[in-house]
């Protein structure tokens, strides 16, 4: 069975949107009806007219669709949890608010963000606090929007965005338990970080800076402050992809996101920053049979891994990504 023409021809025939991550697999990336940054996702997948979205990417991308739209049938062919997302539940996010506390800093001195990359649970306890859902293209203006209430930002799961936009606006950060007052900072970040951005250090600029004088380099905002600090360009997925399409053909570009992504943008002259291969585990998990077998179960009438996200986190999670796209 060549799986591919299969996977076209249930296309045709069920109404169904597919939608992919830009760090799919290529085979499952070529084969989706929408494809985009986890904000452009999230908003162009809860405006498609048909009734099932077969989301590939990881967990927290296709319970925001849910979210924000109720009424479609999610499903995802993995339901791989982001690494980072994994990192926070709303215990340890009460824990470092009673730590907060203890500084004293009190719930109502602060206004918590939440990376998009986090559990529907963690959304809705940010929403019910009145706080707002970020993603690595907006973070800059939620976290001006933020501010403006006088309060402190209490930034999670991403300590990295949380810092690199700090740096950015000129304002002051820690993250909690580094040792930094947090009653001297603007946003106090949780500990949290992706593993596959870490992978990318100061010295492998410093590495392809000394190769290629006139290199180019453009990160995502996941990296470490230090590689952030190196580099030329800062920006989501979508806004590297721009960045880098825009460059003359024999500009030497070299980017610290994920492989899948940086592999199919262009075929000369640009390079990862990484000595290891920077695939993310979870996003790799998804496979051309898997995005099959979904499809499959929709039209035996038994549809699998469908997303179900109970109502009174729904109400509460919906509130803090409907405060990001008034903002944005
Ligand atoms: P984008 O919002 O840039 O798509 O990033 C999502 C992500 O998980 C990056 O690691
Ligand atoms: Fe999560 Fe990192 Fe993978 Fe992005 S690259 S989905 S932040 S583990």
């Amino acid at each position: 069975m060549d799986l591919k023409e299969e996977i076209l021809k249930l296309k045709e025939k069920l109404d169904v949107t597919v939608v992919a991550h830009f760090y799919q697999k290529d085979e499952v990336f070529e084969l989706a009806d929408i494809t985009g940054d986890s904000l452009e996702l999230a908003k162009k997948a809860s405006t498609t007219n048909t009734e099932f979205i077969v989301f590939c990417g990881v967990g927290f991308m296709g319970q925001s669709v849910k979210i924000i739209a109720p009424q479609k049938r999610v499903l995802m062919p993995r339901i791989a949890c982001c690494a980072m997302a994994k990192m926070i539940d709303v215990a340890y996010f009460d824990d470092n608010l009673a730590k907060l506390n203890s500084y004293g800093i009190s719930n109502d001195d602060i206004l918590p963000i939440t990376y998009i990359n986090s559990s529907a649970e963690v959304k809705a306890r940010v929403g019910e606090m009145g706080g707002i859902v970020c993603t690595s293209s907006n973070a800059f203006k939620i976290i001006e929007q933020g501010l403006k209430s006088g309060k402190k930002i209490f930034f999670v799961p991403d300590r990295c965005l949380g810092q690199n936009f700090a740096i950015k606006m000129g304002l002051k950060s820690c993250v909690l338990g580094d040792g930094t007052d947090p009653k001297e900072c603007d946003i106090i970040c949780y500990d949290g970080f992706c593993s596959v951005h870490q992978l990318f250090t100061p010295e492998d600029i410093d590495f392809y800076r000394a190769k290629y004088p006139d290199i180019i380099v453009a990160v995502h905002p996941e990296c470490d402050i230090k590689v952030v600090a190196k580099a030329d360009f800062v920006g989501s997925t979508s806004q590297l992809i721009k960045f880098i399409k825009e460059l003359p053909e024999d500009q030497k570009v070299v980017v610290g996101t994920e492989y899948n992504m940086v592999n199919r943008l262009r075929e000369k002259n640009t390079y990862i920053l990484s000595s290891t291969k920077p695939e993310c585990p979870t996003m790799n998990e998804t496979t051309l049979q898997d995005l099959y077998d979904t499809l499959k179960s929709i039209e035996d009438g038994k549809p699998t891994n469908e997303i179900f996200v109970d109502e009174k986190t729904v109400k509460y999670a919906k509130i803090a990504l409907e405060r990001m796209f008034e903002i944005s």
